[in-house]
């Protein structure tokens, strides 16, 4: 069998020699670049994952190797000997580690040729996600996203350095299992040997890892895939990773503790940067209070005031009537924007729109008074009130809200995060973690008209909410916890329910009949009852992290092989039919649907 390489090993890759290196005869492999013709002279630049060396094939010192070169062409895979030279006075690029020298190539041997790619292989490609995804193979060769990939890699070995000398075990969980519920639609899997039932890929490792902590294992991790069935944005994608984690024996402290540290080490050695523990901590109450979401960016100030005892009996029946339903009026003070124009007010009444507000009271705070179409409806005691609890100063601009909690918190919270963004008042550079505690327990699904858990049901209630559970579930709190990063949810996690009867009257509490939660929770309630330890634990979203390490926008851009919003792989066109036999083996047969394209 004839081998291409031949005797031909490589001895460096190619972001390594320097200076120091010249007169070393060296071997180097790679992509071709780019190829120069300089009056006879042939520049290539050659790439490997590591960054480029220029290598040069000279026709006087070897003709038969520089006619040779004539054929390269960009994407080639190449193998070269040759010497290491200085480049000649006015020629090297300090700009790279390998710009002061290049390889006087002796001998060529051009080990595959390519077609020419559909796009550069550069960073800055102008050309649709779509046409990357399809051409996936040749997108990761772009040094952008190689960085962004390899900054994976080391991510996760750091996590698994500091969790292994931290004594957590590394074990693994099965894919093919039942439904977990967090929340989202299950990807299901037909059983051939048993017809007519299904697996369902995991959505997290949930109930297995609590089940180790039964077992006795203690401190466990696993950076796992998740798999679930949602509408996809740009920090969602249908698979995913998780850092995940449990131990026993602990409460809030022990894993807010640990996860600080975690992610301190992990900063130092991905970044060199030091992130100083411990992080703000606020309550969902106090989140929701100050900025209007569970995962407040903290990077930037702007923060929601409530004027609801203010203005409950002012003459603006808007506001007023607003507070006597039960609901609020909160605001604004965007400092020193009193120039934005009818349009811009507009456009941010617009933007309120997406999440439901019905309308964007504003004040214009003038030296000489309130410029404002609302502004004749208040006394000058509410007028004063205001000014007090916002700090108006002349030049700022107030934005109103008035609804329910949830549409007013959720309006004027995506809207902080919107003017803080555009008003250049996040610094770019900062890494603000914040954690989230003491989150409701339940909410109140109004579509299906009952209640839901807002983390998982195994999660533990706050103990002296315990009593509620069937009188009052809403105002039940639960000891679950957020990690937030820059107005990301990073990671959550919770002190789980430990006991059967806690466990059994939070199924009750989610509208499930004894029948059906012994069904599909039978095996972890009788585990529950073979000796349980306290435990609890969180999960991390790796492709986050990769993502806001990178500082990327799209977790598209840290996962080596993504999905499409419609959670298509464009490069191998999965999901695909199958076959009419692969279908009879699974027992299945397919009903025609009217699809919208
Ligand atoms: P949770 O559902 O909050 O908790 O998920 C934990 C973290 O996983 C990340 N994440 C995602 N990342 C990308 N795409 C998605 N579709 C996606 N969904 C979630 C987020 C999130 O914070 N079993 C619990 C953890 C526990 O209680 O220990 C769980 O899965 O960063
Ligand atoms: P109107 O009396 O309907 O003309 O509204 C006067 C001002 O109040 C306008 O600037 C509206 O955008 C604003 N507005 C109306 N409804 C609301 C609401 N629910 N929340 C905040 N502002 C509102």
């Amino acid at each position: 069998m004839s081998d291409i390489l031949g005797d031909m090993r490589r001895t460096h890759h190619c972001y390594i020699l320097g200076a120091e290196d010249t007169g070393k005869e060296v071997t180097l492999m790679g992509w071709v670049q780019r190829r120069r013709d300089h009056g006879g002279v042939i520049f290539i630049d050659l790439r490997d994952r590591e960054g480029i060396t220029q290598v040069v094939f000279n026709p006087e010192r070897n003709p038969e190797v520089h006619a040779k070169a004539h054929g390269l062409r960009g994407e080639f895979v190449i193998g070269v000997r040759g010497t290491v030279e200085l480049r000649p006075e006015g020629m090297s690029n300090p700009n790279l580690k390998t710009g002061g020298i290049e390889v006087m190539v002796s001998e060529l041997k051009i080990l595959n040729k390519a077609e020419t790619p559909p796009f550069m292989i550069e960073d800055r490609v102008d050309v649709s996600e779509n046409l990357r995804l399809k051409y996936r193979h040749l997108d990761l060769r772009r040094p952008n996203i190689q960085k962004n990939i390899i900054l994976r890699h080391k991510a996760s070995a750091a996590v698994r350095e500091f969790l292994n000398r931290e004594g957590f075990l590394d074990l693994e969980t099965p894919f093919l299992t039942r439904s977990t519920p967090e929340g989202a639609r299950d990807y299901l899997v037909p059983s051939r040997v048993n017809p007519g039932n299904f697996y369902a890929l995991p959505q997290s490792p949930q109930l297995f890892k609590q089940l180790f902590m039964i077992s006795g294992f203690d401190k466990y991790y696993q950076i796992a895939r998740c798999f679930r069935d949602e509408d996809l944005r740009a920090d969602r994608q249908p698979e995913f990773t998780q850092i995940d984690m449990e131990m026993s024996f602990v409460g809030e402290e022990d894993i807010m503790g640990i996860s600080e540290k975690m992610m301190q080490y992990l900063f130092k050695s991905v970044l060199d940067t030091d992130i100083a523990p411990p992080f703000q901590r606020l309550t969902y109450d106090e989140a929701i209070d100050r900025y209007g979401l569970d995962k407040p960016d903290i990077r930037f100030g702007l923060e929601l005031k409530d004027l609801s005892d203010i203005v409950e009996n002012s003459d603006f029946k808007v506001f007023s009537s607003v507070v006597k339903k039960g609901g609020i009026v909160k605001a604004i003070n965007a400092k020193g924007c009193i120039d934005f124009s009818r349009k811009e007010l507009d456009d941010l009444t617009d933007f309120v729109a997406i999440y439901r507000a019905r309308g964007m009271a504003w004040i214009k705070v003038k030296e000489d008074g309130w410029q404002s179409p609302i502004a004749k409806f208040f006394s000058d005691g509410e007028k004063q009130a205001m000014a007090e609890r916002l700090n108006m100063e002349a030049g700022d601009l107030i934005l109103f809200g008035a609804d329910t909690p949830k549409v007013v918190n959720e309006s004027l919270g995506n809207l902080r995060n919107h003017l803080g963004k555009r008003l250049g008042l996040i610094d770019e550079s900062a890494f603000a973690f914040t954690w989230v505690t003491h989150f409701p327990m339940f909410d109140y699904d109004e579509t299906e008209k009952r209640y839901q858990a807002l983390h998982h049901p195994f999660t533990s209630p706050l103990e002296e909410d315990f009593e509620r559970l069937e009188s009052e579930p809403l105002a039940v709190r639960s000891r679950a916890y957020d990690l937030v990063l820059n107005g990301f949810e990073l990671g959550g996690g919770s002190i789980r329910v430990h006991r059967t009867d806690l466990q059994r009257k939070i199924f009750k509490s989610l509208g499930m009949e004894a029948e059906e939660y012994e069904e599909k929770f039978g095996f972890l309630l009788s585990a529950l009852d073979s000796g349980a330890p306290p435990h609890g634990g969180i999960a991390f979203g790796l492709d986050r992290l990769v993502m806001l390490l990178c500082r990327e926008s799209s977790i598209r851009d840290v996962i080596p092989f993504p999905k499409t919003q419609k959670a298509a792989c464009l490069l191998t066109n999965a999901p695909s039919e199958v076959s009419k036999a692969q279908l009879i083996e699974l027992a299945l047969k397919l009903r025609k649907i009217k699809t919208e394209d």
